[in-house]
């Protein structure tokens, strides 16, 4: 057999062995996005409101509904219906939160709190 297809050959086993063991690592560290413990009580002051400072008012300052600045926030989305504790994923909030036009605007973490604050009874605590 001559040098040159024994390389090849070589080249060959070389590279299935490589994607079989990029193949094992990936099946082991699959990404498994983190999940909140639905035990901890979240807090709208320190968990919620930063959120929409943070993501939000750009938009949602004053000029379009909901006002989600700081202190204005839990009024405007309890006296404007965005929540609904009886069924809180259809709330509103929830809703456009993870609506294809909104759903870049948070992480997925932060998506699970404020669903787990309506699910809490959306308290203003
Ligand atoms: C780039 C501007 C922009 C940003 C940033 C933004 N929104 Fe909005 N949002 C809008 C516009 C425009 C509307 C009204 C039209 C619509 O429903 O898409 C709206 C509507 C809404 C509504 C009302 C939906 C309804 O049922 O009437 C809610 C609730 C809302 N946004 C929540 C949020 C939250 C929470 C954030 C931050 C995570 C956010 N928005 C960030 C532009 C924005």
């Amino acid at each position: 057999m001559n040098q040159k297809i024994v390389f090849i050959k070589l080249t060959f086993v070389a590279a299935i062995l490589f994607s079989a063991t990029c193949f094992i690592s990936c099946e082991k560290y699959t990404y498994d996005p983190p999940k909140l413990d639905p035990n901890v009580l979240i807090s709208f002051q320190n968990d919620i409101a930063s959120i929409f400072t943070g993501n939000c008012t750009s938009c949602h300052g004053g000029a379009i509904d909901p006002d989600l600045r700081e202190g204005k926030a839990f009024n405007s989305l309890t006296n404007g219906g965005y929540l609904n504790t009886a069924n809180p994923e259809s709330s509103r909030l929830y809703q456009q939160v993870v609506s294809s036009g909104h759903s870049s605007r948070t992480s997925d973490i932060q998506k699970q709190k404020i669903l787990a604050w309506i699910k809490q009874g959306a308290l203003n605590n």
